[in-house]
């Protein structure tokens, strides 16, 4: 059995943190289901970590759903969230169209969209058709060129703003609600408002819950990553020394070995060669 939306309202209620984290295919959804990570996001920022885009505005519904089917089947427990792409919920019958295919191609539990009071009626009719929302408020990358990608709502206006927009999307229906680089007591502040549960990113220790980024956590990257990002590992290093090994193996004559080779009868050589 899968958690559901309500094991995810109890675990608020219950003041217990929830940790989210996102995966983008079947290795990485069965690790993260080992470790017990309730809640997994195929986020649209696997048009960057995994395709190598510069934004999440060139991912499609069909990278969506290529991606989402992998996790749900590399996993068993853990709800499954997709998001919704760039400009595939525009209107209400956008949105629907698109929530039919990744629910029922991919099979996940539940859809995040960008967007605050001005989604409110798509979110309230996505979630009365049986399909529910996790609303995304803050940055929102998909409007990063409107918006920048800096810290969002530091000022009086913009934080009011954003106390409506979550309120609108809890009154719409929303399951549960990301906050993406908001200042972290303006989140705090949030958090405690909603009955829903809060997932922060870059937003303080003050939400019900976090979400992190595969790739950030593990150090996938050699470069920096975002300063919301802590790195629970180093494994982009201990990949690319497993691949020089493998390099060394292979130039030196290591690898093979006859434990990874198959024998022949030497009589069968002689009359198949002559
Ligand atoms: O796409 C994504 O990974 C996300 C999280 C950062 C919240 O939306
Ligand atoms: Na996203």
């Amino acid at each position: 059995m899968r958690i559901t939306i309500f094991d995810i309202h109890a675990m608020k209620e219950a003041g217990q943190r929830i940790a989210m984290l996102t995966a983008y295919d079947h290795p990485s959804a069965a690790l993260a289901e080992r470790a017990q990570v309730p809640m997994l996001l195929v986020g649209d920022s696997l048009g960057m970590v995994v395709h190598g885009a510069e934004n999440t505005l060139p991912v499609t519904l069909d990278d969506m759903i290529r991606h989402a089917r992998a996790v749900v089947r590399g996993s068993s427990r853990a709800l499954v969230v997709a998001d919704l792409p760039f400009l595939t919920y525009a209107t209400e019958a956008d949105a629907i169209a698109s929530a039919r295919r990744v629910m029922q191609e991919a099979g996940v539990q539940a859809l995040k969209l960008e967007g605050g009071v001005s989604i409110a009626p798509t979110v309230r009719r996505l979630t009365e058709l049986g399909v529910p929302v996790m609303g995304h408020l803050g940055l929102t990358p998909q409007a990063q060129h409107t918006l920048g990608l800096r810290v969002q709502a530091r000022q009086a206006e913009a934080a009011r703003r954003l106390v409506e927009d979550a309120l609108a999307l809890q009154d719409a229906g929303a399951f549960a609600l990301v906050l993406e680089l908001v200042p972290a007591p303006l989140a705090a502040a949030v958090t405690q408002r909603l009955r829903i549960p809060v997932i922060g990113i870059g937003a303080g220790a003050g939400c019900d819950g976090q979400v992190q980024v595969w790739h950030d956590l593990l150090g996938l990257f050699p470069g920096k990553s975002p300063r919301h990002a802590k790195r629970y590992g180093d494994i982009g290093t201990a990949i690319e020394d497993a691949l020089r090994a493998y390099v060394g193996d292979v130039q030196s004559g290591a690898f093979p070995t006859a434990a990874q080779s198959s024998s022949m009868d030497p009589d069968e050589l002689t009359r198949a060669l002559g």
